[in-house]
């Protein structure tokens, strides 16, 4: 494994929700990503049942907006995806932008996308210990695909 490869390792899971899917967003979302130069890693379309919407949230349990989260997310078919890159989470935060459009800076996918205080577009994980609690709720390690990027030397390289 090349230098460069060792550090790009970090992954998130990220879900395009309902929303995301009727709004035709998806692939303008996938382009903020790939345009970062993140890593498509592993990617799944389905509907999540809402057992799992609960396990998947289950850090806000007892909250509001519990019941309305897992209603949400589990309403319609979502793309889950994992990304990966070196600080893969908190760049996909910073894509993401503030959780409703209608405070987002501008600039983001939330932000730019949707101006809702309930429906989101998009869910990322906000830790390294979620995106491992997360991407082994939907996947499977042999789903999880390691391969190189032909640029990835120039996205990620250091000059040093
Ligand atoms: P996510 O987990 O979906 O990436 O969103 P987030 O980190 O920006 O926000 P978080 O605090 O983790 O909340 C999880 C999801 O719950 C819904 N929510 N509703 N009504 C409310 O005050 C409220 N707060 C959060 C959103 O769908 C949010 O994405
Ligand atoms: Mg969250």
């Amino acid at each position: 494994m090349s230098a460069c490869e060792q550090i790009m390792q970090e992954q998130t899971l990220i879900i395009l929700k309902p929303d995301a899917v009727h709004r035709h967003k998806m692939g303008r979302i996938i382009s903020r990503f790939e345009d970062k130069g993140l890593k498509l890693a592993a990617a799944k379309f389905m509907q999540i049942p809402e057992a799992l919407a609960r396990r998947h949230y289950a850090v806000h349990e007892g909250k509001p907006f519990f019941e309305g989260v897992v209603k949400y997310l589990s309403s319609s078919p979502v793309l889950v995806m994992v990304w990966q890159a070196e600080g893969a989470i908190q760049i996909s935060r910073k894509l993401m932008g503030a959780t409703f459009g209608f405070d987002a800076e501008p600039g983001t996918i939330r932000g730019d996308f949707g101006c809702s205080r309930g429906y989101n577009l998009i869910h990322g994980s906000d830790s390294p210990q979620s995106a491992a609690y997360e991407i082994g709720l939907y996947f499977k390690p042999e789903e999880i695909v390691d391969y190189s990027l032909a640029d990835q030397n120039w996205i990620w390289g250091r000059n040093d």
